[in-house]
């Protein structure tokens, strides 16, 4: 399919999504979270990728729902748009997904960012939510992730004044995995995911169930499933595969079986 708000490519097993409204700094409308839905839906059912990558520009990763879009709308006409259902195709994406972010993740960009599963950000990263100067509240997400990201202390301090973050402190606050140079975002980004694809697939997908039952669930709920998932694994052939490798010495071949 073909897209107008977002570029998609891959690179070897890694799907690579760009926001693309480069002009609004990537502002979240209608059109462009849907095609984002659509296209990290198809990557989740093309056998061929094991993980995706989403990136936006250098200036910004995305500066937040489309303020333009927003100024005039009532209640009823957000309430009946409900973007909740697109954006709950990317949740539901089973594989992987890496957020790359440079320059603004802002509201909506920023809660885009913490519904992937890792977030790699250049040096030049700034986080925020800052709906509050705008008389609204993050609506996807936002202080329910950055909560359990960064802890109550800093998801108050950031959603109740609006202010941004750099990108080392969203590191050392725990919002960001790995913090790199600009220049080198993308490229490590995709060889994050790439990583990814390499591992057996039905491994990985049980892993990042298994992480994310961890917000979802009591511990002792996200215990049992996650016993559960180890224990399902003995039955694939990367777990043969795998072990057998290992205790031979050589690399395993795995088959995603
Ligand atoms: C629409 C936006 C936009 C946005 C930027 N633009 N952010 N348009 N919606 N969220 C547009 C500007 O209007 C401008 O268009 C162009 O992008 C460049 O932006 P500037 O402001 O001129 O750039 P700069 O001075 O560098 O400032 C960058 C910025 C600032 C700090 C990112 O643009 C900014 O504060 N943006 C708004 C951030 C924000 O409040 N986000 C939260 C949105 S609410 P023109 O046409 O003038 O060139 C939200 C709710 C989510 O996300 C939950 C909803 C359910």
């Amino acid at each position: 399919p073909s897209f107008e708000t977002v570029l998609v490519e891959t690179r070897g097993a890694v799907g690579l999504v760009t926001l693309n409204r480069p002009k609004a700094m990537n502002a979240l409308n209608a059109q462009l979270v849907r095609e984002l839905g659509d296209a990290v839906a198809a990557f989740d059912a093309d056998d061929a990728i094991g993980a995706v990558v989403i990136r936006g520009g250098e200036k910004a990763f995305a500066a937040g729902a489309d303020i333009r879009e927003m100024a005039e709308q009532s209640f009823s006409d957000v309430y009946l748009a409900d973007l909740g259902a697109a954006w709950r195709r990317l949740l539901d994406c089973r594989k992987p997904l890496v957020a790359a972010v440079s320059g603004y993740a802002l509201g909506g960009g920023c809660e885009l960012a913490m519904m992937c599963d890792i977030i790699i950000a250049a040096e030049d990263a700034r986080f925020g939510q800052p709906e509050i100067t705008l008389g609204i509240i993050p609506g996807f997400g936002g202080t329910q992730r950055l909560a359990r990201a960064v802890g109550k202390a800093k998801a108050m301090d950031l959603v109740l004044t609006g202010r941004m973050m750099d990108a080392q402190e969203a590191e050392r606050s725990g919002l960001v995995a790995r913090l790199v140079p600009a220049e080198r975002l993308t490229e490590e980004a995709i060889a994050i995911a790439d990583r990814i694809a390499s591992l057996p697939r039905v491994a990985t997908l049980s892993a990042k169930e298994a992480v994310n039952a961890a917000f979802e669930s009591p511990l002792s709920e996200g215990a049992r499933a996650e016993r559960r998932s180890f224990q399902a694994l003995f039955a694939t052939e990367d777990q043969k595969e795998g072990m057998a490798a290992f205790l031979e010495k050589r690399k395993p071949q795995f088959r995603n079986r």
